[in-house]
């Protein structure tokens, strides 16, 4: 008999996001709703290319002449325009590293790798968090713990049991941060806890990892970074996992860059390039090249600033759209919290079985965890939304 070494693999459970976003895409019914992964859709339900993207690729097709290798830390105008971008055109005196990266995942994985390293502490993750969060760095060989973070019962930020579990962190424990607009909640910390946030993390030792994913959607692109930029003042030293996914619709293109903020840069760019070389050598060149062409391009970076400021204004208004309908259909629920998230994602307050039932009777997808992305909806479909919600309440 032949050795098989594939006989000893058990199947392990789809990832949850993109099973029911699958589940979402097959299901035929006209009235359906999806409002599963985190894809910005237009007011007429499309995903969309980014005119600024359109031009950026071009002008690279009309130049382009060869599809050579980037270099392992990948295209330097895409590192420095996402320095920028993070901590200001005149940023601090300290060092950063930057490597380009395979979306946000990826760059929390070079991250992950990076501290896999040398550090044996736990990574704590805000509970609820991104569902990939455990999987990136229990891959990397970390215990992955919890921080309260969002009580889902009352539907609000508990802010006082996220420092008390800050405060129980074992020293030199890493700390993942969503940068804004936390996915799947939708609600961040206002400058002042932030602030307390980082003295406390300064106090435990802790390392501030920022996941960057959604810079732009909260309310803007400097607004967005404010927590980093003053974690940067209070002199940490830290990483910022930066998404192009969303903030330019790059998606498959795998765009994204770690950022490393340090006092002692010597060795953590050859680190982790070594990391990168072992796992996939060099970074996608197309997007790389596009998104620096639109970061740094006068003309190009307005389009785009205009794009993702259209784009933020829809998220908020059709949040506030639902809000609204959910208060005439449902007036014996509080769905005004909505109005204060940020970003694309926010919890609806339903149990696994409003979920089921309004996947199954009315063709409406929400993740398992009752998380929306509100750009699945707009004018058409809102009230058949917040009336299912209500006839699925009663
Ligand atoms: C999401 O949270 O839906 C997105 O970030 C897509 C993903 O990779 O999970």
């Amino acid at each position: 008999m032949v050795f098989d070494p594939f006989d000893r693999y058990d199947i392990t459970p789809p990832d949850p996001i993109f099973f029911i976003s699958s589940q979402a895409a097959a299901d035929q019914r006209p009235e359906k709703v999806d409002l599963t992964i985190g894809i910005y859709k237009t007011a007429e339900l499309k995903s969309m290319v980014f005119k600024s993207i359109r031009e950026a690729e071009k002008k690279l097709l009309e130049n382009e002449t060869n599809k050579d290798y980037l270099s392992i830390s990948g295209h330097q105008a895409l590192i420095d325009g996402s320095i920028d971008l993070v901590f200001g055109k005149d940023h601090c005196e300290r060092a950063i590293c930057g490597i380009q990266a395979l979306g946000g995942t990826g760059a929390l994985c070079l991250g992950a790798n990076l501290l896999a390293e040398t550090l044996k502490m736990p990574v704590y993750v805000s509970k609820p968090t991104w569902v990939n969060h455990h999987n990136v760095f229990s891959s990397a060989g970390f215990m992955v713990k919890d921080y309260f973070y969002y009580d889902q019962k009352t539907q609000s930020l508990n802010i006082d049991a996220f420092f008390e579990a800050l405060n129980r962190a074992e020293k030199g424990s890493v700390v993942v941060l969503h940068g804004c607009c936390h996915n799947p909640s939708g609600a961040d910390p206002d400058l002042e806890q932030w602030k307390e946030i980082s003295d406390l993390c300064k106090a435990r030792q802790l390392i501030p990892f920022f996941d960057l994913a959604y810079q732009g959607f909260g309310q803007g692109l400097e607004q967005d970074v404010r927590a980093i930029r003053l974690f940067a003042k209070d002199g940490h030293s830290m990483l910022v996992a930066q998404s192009f996914s969303k903030n330019l619709g790059l998606y498959g293109e795998r765009v994204g860059t770690l950022l490393v903020l340090t006092s002692e840069k010597s060795g953590v760019i050859s680190h982790l390039k070594a990391i990168a070389r072992a796992s996939y050598s060099n970074p996608p060149r197309h997007g790389g090249l596009i998104a620096a062409h639109v970061l740094s391009d006068p003309h190009l970076r307005s389009i785009w600033e205009d794009e993702l400021n259209y784009m933020r204004q829809r998220v908020n208004s059709t949040r506030e759209h639902l809000a609204d309908a959910l208060a005439k259909s449902c007036p014996n629920h509080d769905f005004s919290y909505l109005k204060e998230r940020n970003g694309m994602f926010c919890y609806l307050d339903l149990t696994k079985d409003h979920i089921e039932s309004l996947k199954t009777e009315k063709a409406i997808y929400l993740t398992q965890s009752g998380r929306i992305n509100v750009t699945g909806l707009n004018e058409q479909n809102v009230v058949y939304v917040a009336d299912s919600i209500a006839s699925v309440l009663e």
